[in-house]
């Protein structure tokens, strides 16, 4: 739907020469963290007055659409969430939404590898948190993640991941926060719809610069 020019009806020539260059190469990387959510988890308030709804998924699916920002609301990301009863919670100030957390189980679509991954039984995933530009820096999204660890334990569950690319100094320094522990790095490629996956213990692992290459288990496979 997205790929098609709503007046002419026939694709723009940008979005094909997009999807002809994102088939023959596309490569992305980003840093695995887990945490091990069995023993206490601290509790982050928010600088402001902010509160959470947890089993907002629907409400949360349609005010993400009002954004009018098509990378998160990739298709089969929702068809994996509703599929799978995830859920993609809601912060809000006064009523009013100003962010959200995407918590998920069982299969995940990831969009770095366009599939869905099928996790561990007992383990939660945090695909996605998101804050409105004007809100950030009032420690929204470490409530909203320990909001979704306090969720997820009360279910049973006893570990949750996430993953973020290395340019995303916030989230990292979030996960570092909250105590995630980082598991490993990988580098994907995809060249002509065939995907590598290179997973490296040590974040600054890069092939280019000739560091190691270690071939392990691709985590939750
Ligand atoms: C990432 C995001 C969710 C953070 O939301 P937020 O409510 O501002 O986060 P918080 O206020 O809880 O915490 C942010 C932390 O990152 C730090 N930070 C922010 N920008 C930083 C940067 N460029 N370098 C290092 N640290 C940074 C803040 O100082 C804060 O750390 P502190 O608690 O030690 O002060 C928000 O920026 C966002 O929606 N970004 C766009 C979507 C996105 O990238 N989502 C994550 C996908 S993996």
């Amino acid at each position: 739907m997205a790929d098609f020019n709503e007046e002419s009806n026939k694709p723009s020539p940008v979005k094909v020469m997009g999807r002809i260059l994102n088939f023959i190469f596309t490569t992305n990387s980003a840093i695995w963290f887990e945490k091990d959510i069995t023993k206490e988890v601290v509790d982050y308030q928010a600088k402001i007055p902010v509160e959470v709804d947890i089993t907002s998924t629907n409400k949360t699916i349609e005010w993400l659409r009002s954004l009018n920002q098509s990378w998160m609301v990739n298709p089969r990301e929702i068809a994996a969430a509703l599929d799978n009863n995830h859920c993609w919670a809601s912060v809000h100030i006064n009523g009013k939404i100003i962010g959200c957390i995407k918590i998920g189980f069982r299969n995940v679509y990831i969009g770095d590898y366009n599939k869905v991954i099928e996790f561990p039984e007992r383990m939660g995933f945090i695909y996605e948190i998101y804050v409105l530009p004007e809100q950030r820096g009032n420690g929204v999204a470490k409530y909203l993640t320990t909001q979704a660890i306090k969720f997820l334990k009360s279910k049973g569950y006893t570990k949750v991941g996430n993953h973020v690319p290395p340019w995303n100094k916030a989230s990292i320094r979030i996960c570092e926060k909250i105590g995630f522990k980082q598991v490993c790095y990988i580098r994907y490629f995809r060249i002509f719809g065939v995907s590598i996956r290179i997973v490296s213990k040590n974040k600054r692992f890069s092939i280019l610069k000739g560091g190691k290459i270690q071939r392990e288990e691709i985590p939750y496979e």
